[in-house]
């Protein structure tokens, strides 16, 4: 029977099967060249969205935006501060009004329940566009990457990711890697390991498709043969500033620089989701040097912006990945 996602919410990719996750990524694919081709795609002509972010955003802000224009629709971008909900209006009751007036709800935000919640509540696709749990679109992007590198049969490849490999990104990517049978690597202090039942979820999914999930905190070894590294910011959105000092202190053999891009294979590629602190060119990045001496942190300039680094293909295809999951949802 073939694929048919009309009608659901994309909450984590825990949800969907190996055949949905690439068949999606087949339709990313197919839009990415309409796009670049200038074939018009305005297939959702007459529905709205409404994008709600309680936490900031480029890439997935633009992508939903982006996306849901060339598809024809109609988008409301509601920040924290200019909509009811959280402080006057529980998720429930926003939820509710949100299913009268639009056709499919993305939300940014802190719980994972608030996202399952909204999608229980609106009667409406709900897209997760990162909470403290997953980020689930950005896997998208992600693998999609993967593939024009690689091609499309993306099992077996190893990909290990360096730093807080309990954050939204390292846990998405652990599931996504277990669903398409990838060799996945966590790598980073013990205190910031995977939860132990996610990781015992994943491995049951691997047990099917084949994957592998290991998990270490050597470094070198980890990125031995590996196809794919990749790395994220050592403090999410959310965290206390406080956190900074204690991060760095147990991240810092796990920062990604030309020694450990060195031990992966000749061919491997560098991903980060972005935003990254590489440098001394945004606030943050110079605080982070005042504070803590360090110019770069997770990842340092000559590996973000080397030969081996798909990161701006990376951002890129989250507009594809994205318009994709919006259209096979609401189609
Ligand atoms: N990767 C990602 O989600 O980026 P933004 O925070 O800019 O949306
Ligand atoms: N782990 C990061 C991802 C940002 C896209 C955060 O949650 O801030």
């Amino acid at each position: 029977m073939g694929v048919n996602l009309s009608g659901r919410s994309f909450l984590k990719l825990l949800d969907f099967t190996p055949a949905e996750i690439n068949y999606l990524l087949d339709l990313s694919r197919e839009f990415k060249n309409m796009k670049r081709n200038g074939v018009p795609h305005r297939y959702l002509e007459g529905k709205n969205v409404v994008l709600l972010f309680q936490k900031t955003s480029t890439r997935t802000r633009c992508a939903f935006e982006v996306g849901a224009m060339d598809l024809g629709m109609g988008v409301t971008y509601l920040d924290p501060n200019s909509s009811q909900m959280g402080k006057k209006e529980s998720v429930q009751d926003s939820a509710y009004v949100f299913g009268r007036m639009f056709d499919g709800i993305e939300f940014r935000g802190f719980k994972q329940s608030d996202v399952d919640d909204l999608a229980k509540y609106s009667g409406i696709p709900v897209w997760n566009g990162l909470t403290d749990d997953f980020h689930p679109t950005q896997m998208l992007a992600d693998v999609l990457t993967i593939q024009e590198e690689f091609g499309q049969n993306v099992k077996g490849k190893k990909m290990v990711f360096f730093g807080d490999a309990r954050n939204n990104v390292a846990n998405s990517l652990m599931v996504v890697s277990a669903k398409l049978g990838m060799h996945f690597v966590a790598c980073g202090p013990k205190e910031l390991m995977p939860a132990e039942d996610l990781v015992k979820t994943c491995k049951e999914v691997a047990k099917e498709t084949g994957a592998v999930i290991e998990l270490t905190s050597d470094a070198k070894a980890a990125a031995k043969d590996a196809d794919v590294i990749y790395t994220d910011i050592w403090v999410s959105m959310g965290e206390p500033v406080e956190k900074w000092q204690e991060r760095i202190d147990i991240l810092k053999p796990y920062q990604v620089n030309k020694e450990l891009m060195a031990c992966a294979k000749d061919t491997a590629i560098f991903l980060h989701c972005l935003p990254s602190y590489h440098d001394r060119n945004t606030e943050n990045g110079e605080w982070v040097f005042e504070t803590f001496g360090m110019d770069g942190v997770e990842v340092t300039n000559d590996v973000i912006y080397g030969h081996q680094s798909r990161c701006f293909d990376e951002a890129e295809n989250r507009m594809h990945t994205i318009k994709a999951v919006m259209y096979a949802t609401l189609k």
